[in-house]
């Protein structure tokens, strides 16, 4: 578990946005097409809806806009794009290529691919993109999972949506927001939950669980002994939303009481690198963090991934 060195250059987020699938659809309408009901999904999920249609770069051309208004900022000043999606619209070239142009920005772009700890792996990719002297990064995480789910399959129809949300990163001359952060992988586990090339995502839901608690629970301790502080200091925890079952489990055995987790998966369904994001920026009435509050990002995903960052939310 690296520690940020002292006097590194720091950075915060100076504009956000989202945008969700273009269709909604409630757990009702799943039942026109497989064997399932409103009452299960809601209490062994979460969900009570979800929003699916449009491309991955649609998605993440909204999103990125937004941020960039939010921030004031001109896309022509920003450093590099890193966009963080499990399902690209093409092979080649990186969905990024196709956003930078759209947002009219003349920078570096990249995918990043580590599927729902995606957005946690941009972030601190970010930081050290602006610890090497870029000033801005825009950061987007962005996935169109309806276009990788068998819309047959009653074990992964219920939980998978479409959805994005992006941020402006900017460096600081004072301390930055990052106090902590965690990446970790285990690819002994990649047989639990995958998708082929043009084929539909496989999942042991019941293993993926199991293991999902474990790993962000490991992941957000490393990263507040990194930052120094302690679960009782966390004002709000930014989980995955995979499954409100797995929230209340880490939420538990952390110690961090579930009112001060952001909560959006009712709405949004799990939308992968667009989870957190979609937490952290999105407005569907979930618990947000105020200025100086500790804020525990922490995702987990195919992979397995994991990723957690501590934020003082707002420092400069
Ligand atoms: N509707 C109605 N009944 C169902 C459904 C459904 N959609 N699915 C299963 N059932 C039934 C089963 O047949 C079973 O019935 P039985 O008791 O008569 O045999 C019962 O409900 C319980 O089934 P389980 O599979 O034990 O259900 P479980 O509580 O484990 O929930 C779920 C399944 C929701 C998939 C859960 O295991 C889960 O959320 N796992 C984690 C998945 C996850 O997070 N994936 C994403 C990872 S992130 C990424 O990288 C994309």
């Amino acid at each position: 578990m690296p520690k940020i060195p002292q006097n590194v250059r720091g950075a915060r987020f100076t504009g956000w946005g989202t945008s969700l699938g273009h269709n909604t659809v409630t757990n009702e309408d799943l039942t026109k097409t497989m064997d399932t009901n409103d009452e299960w999904i809601k209490e062994r999920t979460g969900i009570h809806r979800r929003h699916i249609g449009g491309s991955t770069a649609e998605l993440s051309i909204a999103s990125g806009s937004a941020a960039l208004q939010m921030s004031g900022v001109d896309p022509l000043s920003i450093d590099a794009l890193i966009l963080a999606t499990t399902t690209p619209d093409r092979c080649v070239p990186a969905t990024s290529a196709t956003v930078q142009n759209a947002l009219g920005l003349r920078c570096g772009a990249f995918d990043i691919n580590a599927a729902c700890s995606g957005f946690v792996y941009s972030l601190v990719n970010a930081h050290g993109l602006i610890a090497m002297g870029a000033e801005r990064v825009l950061l987007i995480g962005t996935d169109t999972l309806a276009r990788i789910t068998d819309w047959t399959d009653r074990n992964t129809a219920i939980l998978f949506a479409d959805g994005s949300g992006a941020a402006v990163l900017e460096s600081t001359t004072g301390s930055g927001h990052l106090l902590g952060w965690d990446l970790d992988a285990d690819g002994s586990a990649e047989e639990i939950l995958f998708a082929e090339r043009g084929g539909y995502i496989q999942m042991d839901g019941k293993e993926v669980f199991r293991r999902a608690v474990r790993i962000m629970v490991d992941s957000a301790t490393k990263s507040m002994n990194a930052a120094g502080v302690t679960a009782d200091q966390i004002s709000v925890i930014v989980p995955h939303q995979a499954n409100i079952r797995i929230i209340k489990a880490a939420c538990e055995r952390l110690g961090i009481p579930l009112e001060r987790s952001s909560v959006v998966i009712h709405e949004t369904g799990n939308t992968s690198s667009a989870s957190i994001p979609l937490a952290l920026f999105g407005d569907f009435g979930q618990v947000k963090p105020k200025q100086g509050d500790l804020v525990l990002l922490v995702g987990f995903g195919a992979g397995m991934t994991a990723a957690s960052a501590i934020l003082e939310w707002g420092a400069q």
